[in-house]
């Protein structure tokens, strides 16, 4: 070792403090404004690479080149115009938070580690279950985000499930038991399958009930499945906001089968659950607390930075059950403080409550109804713009914040329509005014802008029309002339 070698040295915390506030003052001023990509993204990532290096530059330095090189290569997802996946911004009480989950670094795993973070986790989850109509008896446990949240569930269902055939998963495994039989419509999210490989249930143990190209659910052929079970014990999963065009399983009637067939009800309602926080859409979920594990997500439509997601479980012992784990340094099997390791994947886990606290304390359930009911607004208008559009095709109804529709300067329904809005999405993403992504919904290309960030207004959602019809004019111009 060099005697030059920087080490981390308390001189340089005064610097770096400085160095944040006036770069965050900065960014925060400019954000409504800035493209979503720069051109040079790409390059300026690349930008970063090299080999370790031998001496350090110290901390500030190290902080002025990331900021400097780093922040071209950032998307602007925190601003206005990103409506590609389901990316929510952080709201000004959940970033001072997040900020000071960084500045007090504490640990979520047990309350010995940081009663604050522990505490808030449980207040918070509380909160969540009164704003989203749960009972308040159902357990439950902060996450990465809604793909941890239904592996959680789906491992408290495969524990339960487990139980019904005498066994007892977390110990002795999947091997000699039948597959877990899985019923869901088409409108099952990706991570959900993935979760089942995780879990040991396997992708296809999926059965889909669809009736039709876009994924509804076919009721009756799931109850056919569920009556030929003869009493198996199965897995129903449903869709609270699926993501194509924001629509929802009947979960009400799922639940009826779920209670019928004695089966489990899985709901992932990464986004869609907060339809329960305005009466405008509180109907889309009826029946969500006839589940019994349900998915959220924090990092979506409530708005807490990356990353944050909410699993709650009916049954608070299957979580207990499906994690427990233990090594005598870790704990104290007699202290009777909570262990949240233990309700989760995780063990080590940032203190992700303080932010979700703060959010909630901030602006409350009028506030979340009010933000919910911002973007089902703005979510029709789109459609209003796109219906007023000739060379704009609405392909789906407008039930939340998803608007599924697609260019068309009149080329009928064929292929050649299909590669130009594929193209244009990524005309769009390459543009930088604005990120939306491209999709199938129902055999049709087509795009599909998700609205759930605090600072969206009327006139982000106006010149996103704008932008989509100028640029496939020129696509479709540049199609024309061969
Ligand atoms: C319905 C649904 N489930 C799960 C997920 C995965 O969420 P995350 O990216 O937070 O893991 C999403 C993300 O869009 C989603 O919409």
């Amino acid at each position: 070792m060099s005697d030059t070698a920087r080490v981390p040295d308390r001189n340089e915390l005064d610097e770096v403090v400085r160095f944040f506030e006036a770069k965050a003052r900065e960014y925060l001023e400019e954000v409504d404004r800035r493209p979503v990509l720069e051109p040079h993204a790409d390059q300026a990532a690349r930008d970063f690479g090299g080999a370790l290096p031998r001496d350090g530059v110290g901390a500030l330095e190290a902080l002025i080149e990331l900021w400097g090189l780093g922040l071209p290569a950032t998307a602007t997802t925190s601003g206005p115009g990103f409506y590609h996946w389901v990316t929510g911004g952080s709201t000004p009480a959940a970033m001072g938070a997040d900020w000071l989950t960084g500045l007090l670094d504490q640990q979520a795993y047990a309350w010995l580690g940081s009663p604050l973070a522990v505490q808030l986790e449980h207040v918070c989850l509380d909160w969540l279950k009164e704003l989203f109509g749960l009972p308040a008896a159902w357990g439950g446990i902060i996450t990465t985000g809604a793909s941890m949240a239904n592996f959680v569930g789906l491992a408290a269902a495969r524990q339960w499930w487990g139980d019904r055939h005498g066994v007892d998963v977390s110990e002795a495994g999947l091997s000699g038991l039948p597959r877990m039989p899985v019923h869901a419509s088409g409108y099952i999210h990706a991570s959900a399958v993935k979760m089942l490989s995780m879990l040991g249930v396997g992708r296809s143990s999926i059965v889909r009930h669809t009736r039709d190209a876009v994924g509804r659910i076919d009721l009756a052929s799931m109850e056919r499945a569920l009556r030929a079970l003869d009493g198996e014990p199965a897995v129903l999963m449903a869709v609270a906001g699926e993501v194509n065009a924001g629509d929802f399983d009947p979960i009400g009637e799922m639940a009826d089968l779920a209670a019928e067939y004695g089966a489990w009800l899985h709901v992932d309602g990464a986004f869609g659950l907060f339809a329960a926080a305005s009466p405008r859409t509180s109907r889309l979920v009826d029946g969500v607390e006839r589940a019994d594990s349900v998915t959220v997500d924090g990092h979506k439509w409530l708005n807490v930075p990356y990353d944050c997601g909410f699993a709650f479980v009916r049954d608070p012992l299957l979580l207990a059950q499906a994690f427990a784990y233990t090594a005598r340094y870790l704990s104290d099997p007699d202290d009777p403080r909570p262990v949240l390791g233990g309700l989760g994947p995780e063990s080590s886990r940032r203190a992700r409550s303080l932010a979700v606290w703060a959010t909630l304390r901030a602006y409350g359930r009028e506030g979340y109804r009010r933000l919910v009911e911002q973007h089902l607004d703005l979510a029709q208008l789109l459609a209003r713009l796109v219906g007023a559009s000739p060379d704009l095709e609405l392909l789906a109804d407008v039930p939340l914040n998803v608007v599924c529709f697609r260019f068309n300067p009149g080329l009928g329904d064929g292929p050649e329509l299909d590669r130009l809005n594929a193209e244009l999405a990524e005309r769009i993403q390459r543009d930088g005014r604005f990120m939306v992504g491209g999709t199938e919904y129902g055999g049709r290309v087509a795009l599909r802008p998700t609205i759930v960030n605090w600072r969206t207004r009327g006139a982000d959602v106006e010149r996103f029309v704008g932008v989509v019809r100028e640029l496939g004019a020129r696509l479709a111009d540049g199609m024309a002339e061969g």
